[in-house]
């Protein structure tokens, strides 16, 4: 499987193990998702930029609750990823584009509500990013960003040491595992006001945190050196039994940050 944690731009990755973890992760948390619309007052006519936007889903969720006064636009680097959104259909409200969110191809104050749903940690300039979402929002606009902050895995029934350098590497080996909480840095840099950060914790099953988050993390501790193969395989082995005995447990901390320009 390659490493689905990699959505650098321009990573030469896998466009269908990519697509398949997106739409994974996409069932696990459909339900907050409603609820980030509301909270951010997506509502009818608004334009809304998803930078970022993957596979478009999103896009197509806030096409239909903008209606046909508002537009819904989604940009992405990934030229594969932008074909799959297009392929799965455009709202007549709704548009794709290919672009950079260090370099949005929009003239300033372009949009009513701007969302970047785990970007930043992708970016090795997110402030850069930041700014540009900032400029491309209209005067009392809003910016909705949620990033998982990869330090605050907590995994129970695998050794503390092992798991310590697993969770080190997996950090390490994103353009910024700490991304959650460095948004506020990145928002007030920006010139964001009425910054608000809401810290919460996704839990997964053993499967689940398996394919979505363990298996790269453990890839990235062999790679980087931190971990051999054997240690790798007996913390697994450790997880597994764990899970079987109804000990484990996977948790990360998540931050919704929401700000006005
Ligand atoms: C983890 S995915 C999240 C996709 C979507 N926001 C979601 O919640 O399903 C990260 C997305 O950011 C995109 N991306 C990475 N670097 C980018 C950049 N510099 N400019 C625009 N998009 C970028 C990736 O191609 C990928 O679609």
């Amino acid at each position: 499987m390659s490493d689905v944690t990699d959505f650098s731009a321009g990573a030469a990755g896998d466009a269908a193990a990519q697509i398949r973890y997106l739409d994974g992760v996409a069932q696990l948390g459909a339900q907050a998702k409603e609820a980030t619309f509301v909270m951010q007052g997506i509502e009818a006519n608004a334009r809304v930029l998803d930078c970022g936007c993957g596979v478009g889903d999103d896009v197509r969720a806030i096409s239909a609750r903008v209606g046909a006064g508002g537009e819904a636009v989604g940009v992405d680097a990934n030229g594969a990823l932008i074909a799959a959104a297009i392929a799965r259909g455009v709202p007549a409200n709704a548009r794709f584009l290919i672009g950079s969110a260090e370099g949005l191809p929009f003239p300033e104050a372009s949009f009513d509500a701007v969302r970047a749903e785990r970007l930043l940690q992708h970016l090795a300039d997110p402030q850069r990013a930041t700014n540009e979402m900032h400029r491309v929002l209209r005067p009392g606009g809003s910016l909705l960003a949620i990033d998982q902050d990869w330090q605050s895995i907590v995994v129970a029934g695998g050794s503390r040491s092992t798991t310590r350098k697993i969770v080190d590497a997996f950090v390490d080996s994103l353009a910024d595992g700490w991304a959650g909480r460095r948004h506020r840095e990145h928002f007030v840099a920006a010139g964001f006001t009425q910054i608000e950060s809401r810290p919460f914790v996704t839990s997964l099953s053993f499967v689940h945190a398996y394919a979505f988050v363990l298996e790269s993390a453990v890839a990235a501790a062999i790679r980087g050196g931190a971990l051999q193969q054997e240690e790798a395989d007996a913390w697994v082995r450790g997880l597994l039994a764990a899970d079987a005995r109804g000990t484990f447990f996977y948790g990360v901390t998540v931050f919704l940050t929401i700000a006005m320009r």
